[in-house]
């Protein structure tokens, strides 16, 4: 359980580097794998998720070491992993699951994954039946983990995706580029494309037509090596673009964040609500990123529909907070996907959120909260649910509260974020977190 800090009277100032982006350091580990020669990651998440994949990449033959942040891979090649000894862990992570089940689909070998509760509780369905389609032998538990890849000669598909999701759709490339012909998938909404364009950059011919949700992905690349520095995780930037909104007399730079167009729902919608963020130093060559300078806001009431999720989906949680502090009715809808995250975040948000006195009702696929409704603490024992960023949201929460707040399950910060709580007390006035 973790002390919480009551009520920021400063602000939050000063710099801050938030660590590597999730999904590009994921993706960074995957494709050097399956390249030719060596890729270098610099600035790498060494957080519990993408360690999953660093050690599931090693189980199945990838010399791969680790120094810090910087990760060297001795690229095996698109037909060159071996099989794993032992059932691939998965950990917390998705995203490993998901990409890592299109791969292996096409492999000469067969492989066993396995996760942990939550992740355990996670639907693979959406990925297993369209690889199916592609000649893919893949046994899922009643849609979940544990699934048995038993690897396969894979033919090309011409696929409409069921949902809006990265990881599905990567996973189709990922099975794709080792199919007999060229692919096509059609995504339902765009959504974030670090698969495509990072595989590119590897030597992959991936191209997204004018709609931006057509992809065509030719098969069988000479995938190279490259060397790579991962941007800023915009996801994890959110927390503190947040929290600098919503605490008064705060001014905050935030360093080298990722600014890919399919990752930045959040400053539009803050933009739209009436926040004050600046883009400064803005890089455009390969994964974009540029400084953020966040300044507090009195903030107006959103509507946001599903068409707008896709580019925010992680952040939700801290839409939901903003909301929550916007003087009148929000509503956030076509979120339905947030169900079946780490934990459910619209249950977990409704829950949590209403412990803290906000007027806030769950739809089926969203909320509605009433921001102008004052908070009043019924509980001081808030929970992460065991997610990450349900736990770090809380954390934010309570800089605007007088109470002390106490989290459960603040290790959840983990899987993302180790030094969350370090980088917080970092930029507030609070010594540390206990
Ligand atoms: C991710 C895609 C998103 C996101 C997840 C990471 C990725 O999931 O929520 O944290 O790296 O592709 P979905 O694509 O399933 O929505």
């Amino acid at each position: 359980m973790k002390k919480l800090s009551d009520k920021l009277k400063t602000g939050l100032h000063g710099e801050l580097s938030v660590p590597g982006d999730k999904s590009i350091s994921h993706r960074g580990i995957m494709f050097g794998a399956v390249s030719e020669g060596r890729t270098t990651l610099h600035h790498f998440l060494t957080a519990e998720d993408c360690l999953s994949t660093l050690k599931a990449f090693q189980q199945l033959g990838v010399p791969i070491k680790r120094d810090g942040e910087t990760v060297e891979i001795e690229g095996v090649g698109l037909h060159g992993l071996k099989q794993s000894g032992n059932p691939l862990d998965m950990g917390n992570s998705g995203t490993t699951t998901r990409l890592i089940m299109g791969l292996l689909a096409g492999q000469n070998f067969d492989s066993t994954l396995f996760g942990d509760d939550s992740l355990s509780k996670r639907p693979m369905k959406r990925v297993s039946e369209p690889l199916a389609e592609m000649g893919a032998d893949i046994c899922v538990t009643d849609g979940h983990l544990p699934a048995r890849i038993h690897g396969q000669k894979l033919h090309a598909i011409d696929y409409q995706l069921k949902v809006a999701s990265a990881q599905v759709k990567s996973a189709l490339i990922l099975a794709a580029i080792q199919a007999d012909q060229p692919s096509t998938l059609i995504e339902k909404l765009p959504t974030r494309n670090h698969t495509e364009k990072m595989l590119n950059a590897f030597g992959a011919n991936i191209q997204t037509m004018a709609d931006n949700v057509t992809i065509k992905v030719n098969p069988q690349p000479k995938l190279t090596g490259i060397d790579l520095t991962v941007p800023g995780d915009m996801s994890s930037a959110a927390f503190f673009l947040v929290a600098a909104t919503l605490v008064p007399n705060s001014k905050l730079t935030l360093k080298n964040v990722g600014v890919n167009e399919t990752r930045t729902g959040l400053l539009s919608i803050l933009k739209r609500m009436g926040g004050k963020v600046i883009e400064r130093h803005r890089n455009d060559s390969g994964e974009p990123t540029a400084d953020l300078v966040v300044s507090s806001a009195e903030l107006k009431p959103i509507e946001i529909g599903a068409e707008e999720i896709p580019a925010v989906i992680d952040e939700l949680p801290l839409v939901a907070l903003l909301a929550a502090k916007a003087n009148g009715i929000s509503k956030i809808t076509g979120a339905g996907e947030l169900r079946v995250k780490e934990t459910d975040r619209i249950a977990a948000v409704v829950q949590e959120f209403s412990k803290l006195g906000i007027a806030i009702r769950e739809l089926p696929d969203g909320f509605v909260i009433d921001g102008a409704k004052p908070w009043h603490v019924e509980k001081t024992k808030l929970d992460s649910h065991g997610d990450h960023r349900i736990g770090m949201t809380l954390a934010i929460a309570s800089l605007l509260l007088d109470e002390q707040l106490q989290l459960n399950g603040a290790e959840s910060v983990n899987i993302s974020y180790p030094e969350f709580f370090d980088d917080l007390a970092s930029v507030t006035n609070i010594e540390s977190y206990s």
